[in-house]
């Protein structure tokens, strides 16, 4: 990097790695409490060499095409990037990339933490108190659903997906998952996880969990007809992405008792959430933490700042998304 390239963040990110960042370049941080009017994005990242964007921001041709021709990176503070146009920053010769690895036990916990409190009520639970209706023990109150020993089936066997097989392996569950590619041998055992195809675990499974990155054949995986094959005592949880929810179904199928609970961190139409989903006891609803940990926030951080300070050099970034586009 000869002189000090010019590098946007579009939300504010941990102190630590925006310091190593503002070392070595010139920084605008945009200060947005709830994101930037898309107007204003196309203004605000004119002329940048690299951009740190988060996974509000689309990342399409006419954001590339705003940007103009001196952007090198795209840099995305996520593991996931639906929200980015990859083929359209290839095209344009811009690098992309994304934060994967460094939030996979933290997305995990998230993922059980999910599982465990809508299994058990937690939330219901704790609404009674601070409301502070009345209540006593009783032998018949607020009756959950184990987690320990049942049926755990991870729906995308990835990083996450198997970081949760872990934990799930650790409470006594047996794990089933469903994914387009067969693991190698060393990982199921490792996980003890046994394939099946997505109509089947549905049907095996007490707690499913997804994991899948969002794309056209995945969109509303999870459906009508999908909670239907599911068992009325199922729990279902989402950390990956909302859109893999076909929302106003699921809210059907939690009122009609055809699965007995959710826990979901990611919602469609974010940061809008399904209004029937929020008046449901059975539903455990949070806004999108899933790696929302002061260590993974640095971790990810970093990892967007080592892309960028690569991309810069002309050297090939830790994790790029588009090969194609690199000219090393
Ligand atoms: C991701 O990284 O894709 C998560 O959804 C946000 O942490």
């Amino acid at each position: 990097m000869s002189e000090r390239a010019d590098v946007l963040v579009t939300r504010p990110i941990m102190d630590g790695p925006l310091a190593q960042l503002r070392e070595r370049c010139d920084v605008t941080v945009h200060e947005n409490e709830f994101g930037i009017p898309r107007a204003e994005l196309l203004e605000v990242v004119r002329g940048r060499d690299a951009i740190i964007t988060m996974l509000t921001e689309r990342v399409d041709a006419e954001f590339l095409s705003a940007a103009g021709s001196q952007l090198k990176l795209v840099a995305n503070h996520a593991v996931g990037f639906d929200n980015i146009d990859v083929a359209a920053c290839t095209a344009a010769g811009v690098l992309a990339t994304n934060t994967p690895d460094v939030l996979t036990e933290t997305t995990a916990d998230t993922a059980f933490a999910l599982l465990m409190a809508a299994a058990r009520r937690l939330g219901e639970g704790e609404r009674l108190l601070r409301d502070r209706k009345p209540w006593i023990w009783g032998p018949l109150m607020m009756l959950g659903q184990d987690v320990h020993h049942k049926t755990i089936g991870v729906v995308g066997f990835g990083r996450i997906g198997q970081a949760v097989a872990r934990r799930a392996k650790g409470f006594g569950m047996k794990v089933l998952y469903a994914d387009a590619f067969r693991l190698p041998p060393d990982v199921e055992a490792e996980t003890g996880a046994e394939r099946r195809e997505f109509e089947e675990l549905l049907a095996e499974a007490d707690f499913v969990s997804i994991h899948t990155n969002l794309t056209e054949e995945t969109r509303h995986l999870f459906d009508a007809e999908a909670f239907v094959k599911m068992k009325p005592t199922a729990v279902l949880v989402n950390t990956s992405r909302g859109p893999v929810v076909d929302e106003a179904a699921l809210a059907d199928a939690l009122t009609a008792g055809e699965i007995f609970a959710a826990g979901l961190d990611v919602f469609e139409r974010e940061p809008e959430v399904e209004p029937r989903l929020l008046a449901l006891e059975n539903a455990v609803v949070i806004p999108h933490l899933g790696s929302a940990t002061v260590d993974t926030r640095n971790a990810m951080g970093a990892l967007a700042v080592e892309n960028v300070f690569a991309a810069l050099e002309g050297i090939r970034p830790p994790t790029l998304l588009n090969p194609d586009a690199f000219r090393g």
